[in-house]
């Protein structure tokens, strides 16, 4: 069991003011269309905290609108690009200033555990902005040497109105993965965040209007996917949609841009990640990285390392730490400081936690730990440890996305990489070993976007992240995030 308290508080109300719930459009903020409202829930006790403006077509049709006249008109894409700079940096210092309220705000929106708001969510969101402050005035074109008396040069332009849609497991990280680079390259910008936690990307949207951002650069929708996401992804008069979220969406996203005005498309979707420890690595450090790599941000991370691969001859001794360490997890009240797990986000992803649990005990696998609900209110999940699991089992192949761990054991660095690229999915992998030769082999075998050695989930604003195969298109942060909000145009001049 895990050694928490067996009641979670029936009420986890903190002092926070919800200060916003409406839609940004044009710099205002305003009720949607047709006067409706949808509830966000907190997923701790099930209450609703607060409802919401609930954005669909016509709200997006606005929205588009002010982003185009925006673009086309406004001051943004053609003010000095430093100038554009220091907005971002005022955005990243008015949320310093503000950063308990926001850290605040997620954990009671999404449920996740008020020190890891503090200590990971408000900190890497504020560092890209500054990180993308910096690019603003360095994003250069090149001259090129062509044949004949040519001069030709090319210039790297804003791609115009951009669509962002957002999930609900780092709301405040995702808006500034997203807003960032397009903000820097001169876009223009309708976010729509998820629905389950709309309200800290609400709070920054008056932050960015307190930071002096012009009216209609960013525009923010709260709503659904299946309407006001898809508003977005089939409007003629978005020039380019970024997408994070599941691979199912995903598809449909990219159907949409295709059958509407070929926008561009990038995608940032799911995982199935290999976690890969030898016998050689320092099995403390790996058992530490195999609970971090999974557990984290209760299990809701696309890049979590749910096949944890384990060298035959030191899985039992493996299994048997890790489960000790699984058991120091503390489940609970996500506003109690010392509280390392929280609820799932919603009831949604209760259900389909439970039903791969379900579906782990049926096809065989064995229970090592956990498997429950815990407590009685809302959406916790016991942290919950499979071993024995097979490379077919529906368990080894899907996205859990919930704190629920495959041991699986492997008996070579060839069995390894073989079965660490059994997936769908490419987006992370790690190795843990002292041998540096064999690391670095596997990181170059393993056809995933980010390969952590001897670390994982690293993250930082400047190292690029994204998947190969069906994990998805493109790749966020660093320069290469650069890349997806901007043309390259080429200028040929005769001398
Ligand atoms: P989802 O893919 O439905 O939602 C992500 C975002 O897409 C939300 O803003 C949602 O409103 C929007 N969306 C949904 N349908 C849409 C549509 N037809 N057109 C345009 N936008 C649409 O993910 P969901 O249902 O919340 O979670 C399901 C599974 O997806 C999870 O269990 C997990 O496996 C995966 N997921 C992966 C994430 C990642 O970081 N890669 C994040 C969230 C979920
Ligand atoms: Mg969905």
């Amino acid at each position: 069991m895990a050694t928490a308290t067996s009641t979670i508080p029936a009420a986890a109300r903190p002092q926070v003011n919800v200060s916003q719930t409406k839609i940004l459009i044009d710099g205002k903020w305003c009720n949607s269309v047709s006067g409706r409202t949808f509830e966000t829930i907190n997923p701790t006790n099930g209450e609703v905290i607060a409802r919401v403006a609930e954005g669909e077509k016509v709200d997006i049709d606005l929205a588009v609108k002010s982003s185009r006249h925006a673009f086309d008109k406004g001051p943004w894409r053609k003010m000095n690009a430093r100038e554009r700079g220091k907005i971002l940096n005022r955005l990243a210092d008015l949320m310093e200033k503000n950063i308990k309220e926001l850290a605040a705000l997620e954990t009671l929106d999404n449920g996740k555990p008020i020190s890891d708001s503090l200590a990971a969510d408000l900190p890497l969101a504020i560092d890209c902005y500054r990180y993308y402050a910096g690019w603003a005035d360095k994003i250069e074109g090149k001259t090129i040497p062509i044949n004949g008396p040519y001069f030709c040069y090319t210039r790297l332009e804003p791609v115009g109105v951009v669509a962002q849609i957002i999930p609900w497991n780092f709301p405040l990280l995702m808006q500034a993965w997203k807003l960032g680079p397009a903000l820097a390259a001169g876009c223009t910008v309708i976010l729509k965040p998820a629905e389950q936690t709309p309200l800290s990307a609400l709070r920054v949207g008056e932050l960015l209007l307190e930071a002096g951002l012009p009216p209609g650069v960013v525009n923010i929708v709260p709503g659904f996917g299946e309407t006001a996401g898809a508003a977005l992804s089939e409007h003629m008069d978005v020039d380019k949609v970024a997408f994070t979220g599941s691979t199912e969406v995903g598809k449909i996203v990219m159907k949409a841009a295709a059958n509407s005005n070929l926008k561009r498309v990038t995608l940032e979707l799911g995982g199935k990640s290999p976690n890969i420890v030898f016998a050689d690595a320092d099995l403390d450090a790996a058992v530490e990285g195999a609970f971090f790599a999974l557990f984290f941000n209760q299990g809701q991370c696309c890049c979590a390392g749910s096949r944890l691969m384990v060298e035959s001859h030191v899985h039992d001794e493996f299994v048997e730490r890790l489960l000790t360490r699984v058991k120091k997890q503390k489940v609970g009240d996500p506003f109690d400081p010392t509280t390392t797990q929280g609820p799932q986000v919603s009831q949604e992803q209760f259900d389909r936690v439970m039903g791969y649990i379900e579906s782990g005990k049926e096809c065989g696998a064995k229970m090592a730990h956990g498997g429950n609900r815990f407590g009685k209110l809302g959406y916790f999940i016991e942290p919950t440890v499979f071993t024995g699991v097979e490379d077919h089992m529906q368990i080894a192949q899907e996205e859990n996305f919930g704190p629920v761990l495959s041991v699986m054991s492997f008996k070579n660095v060839d069995d390894a990489i073989e079965r660490g690229n059994k997936s769908f999915y490419g987006l992370a992998a790690a190795v843990w070993t002292r041998d540096i030769s064999k690391a670095h082999r596997i990181a170059a075998e393993l056809r995933a976007g980010t390969v952590w050695i001897n670390c994982y989930d690293v993250f930082d604003a400047a190292a690029p992240f994204g998947g190969f195969k069906m994990s998805g298109i493109g790749r966020e942060l660093g320069e290469y995030a650069l890349h997806n909000y901007t043309e390259v145009k080429t200028v040929t001049v005769a001398m």
